[in-house]
């Protein structure tokens, strides 16, 4: 079973056995990513991150793997910055840029970019967030810190809360997920539900799908609570953010009704759908993420290019 050179448009392109190897991989870079150990296995290797669009952590994170696995980084940060500022189509950077480097990470605010960059070049594309589409290296990221949490990826209820209209990470853990668990909870305002196209296909699997707009009343049932931000940048109309921001909070106060074991998630970043005051219970998994993020990347750039 190998996966090298093959492109990651959504989790769909890795069986679950792959998606284990994954794991059993990053689990055995944990000593690299924290400096103490070294690693040679990307050395020689260039990865071209192009992003389109503002990220801290995908970004970060990518290049940091890299790094500590002896590998280089190109790319920019922001469109305005290469030759796209003058007029140049997504095909042509695409096809410029796999000549510089031995695969592509690409971010664009238009969903389905990566599935069209991938089909433009021979170097692997990985997708890191294509608008409202998919964004598997968090989903990744994501089942690899739930079967941190709980053990595995099977015994656990999993609510999924705030924007699940317009978030990619939903979309992809939804998907993602429901191969290895029965049920999902989604929690969200009325105009801001899963769409009904990514409910259907779930159904269509024999999954459970319960849908709701009230977070308290779901919550105590939960083992873990996956939260995202009302994404304020994919509203046509300002005016329907403004009226909807801030529906869910989630603080020491609602987690009192949680199960003690609760694990509270989010792909991060936050703006105020999660209080501070969280950061130090031991519901708090959402800086856990952000290291995994690490070491699953370096697991799946070793595993694509390595
Ligand atoms: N979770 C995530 O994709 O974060 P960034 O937007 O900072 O990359």
């Amino acid at each position: 079973m190998s996966i090298s050179g093959r492109d990651i448009i959504t989790l769909e392109n890795l069986s679950d056995g792959e998606i284990l190897q994954i794991f059993e991989t990053a689990d055995k870079f944990e000593p690299v990513a924290r400096g103490k150990e070294k690693s040679d296995v990307l050395e020689g290797k260039i990865i071209g991150a192009l992003f389109f669009e503002p990220s801290t952590r995908t970004r970060l994170s990518f290049k940091s793997a890299a790094k500590r696995l002896g590998g280089g980084t190109i790319g920019f940060a922001e469109a305005g910055v290469s030759s796209t500022a003058k007029g140049e189509s997504l095909a042509d950077t695409v096809r410029t840029v796999e000549n510089y480097c031995d695969a592509i990470i690409l971010r664009h605010p238009k969903m389905g970019s990566a599935k069209f960059a991938a089909e433009m070049v021979e170097v692997p594309v990985i997708n890191a967030g294509d608008g409202a589409g998919h964004h598997p290296t968090q989903t990744l990221l994501d089942l690899y810190t739930m079967r941190k949490a709980t053990g595995d990826l099977e015994h656990f209820d999993l609510g999924l809360v705030g924007d699940l209209k317009y978030g990619r990470t939903v979309h992809s853990l939804a998907y993602a997920i429901t191969r290895f668990i029965p049920k999902l909870f989604l929690i969200s305002p009325p105009s801001l539900k899963m769409p009904s196209e990514i409910v259907g296909d779930l159904s269509d699997r024999g999954v459970e799908v319960v849908e709701t707009s009230n977070l308290e009343a779901i919550l105590p049932e939960l083992d873990i609570l996956y939260v995202t931000r009302i994404q304020k940048e994919r509203f046509p109309d300002p005016a329907e953010y403004e009226e909807i921001k801030g529906t869910y909070r989630v603080d020491p106060e609602l987690l009192q009704e949680a199960k003690p074991e609760l694990s509270v998630l989010h792909p991060l970043p936050r703006v105020d759908e999660i209080s501070p005051e969280v950061d130090s219970t031991p519901y708090s998994m959402y800086f856990d993420q952000v290291f995994n993020g690490v070491i699953v990347r370096m697991a799946l750039l070793s595993m694509l290019i390595g």
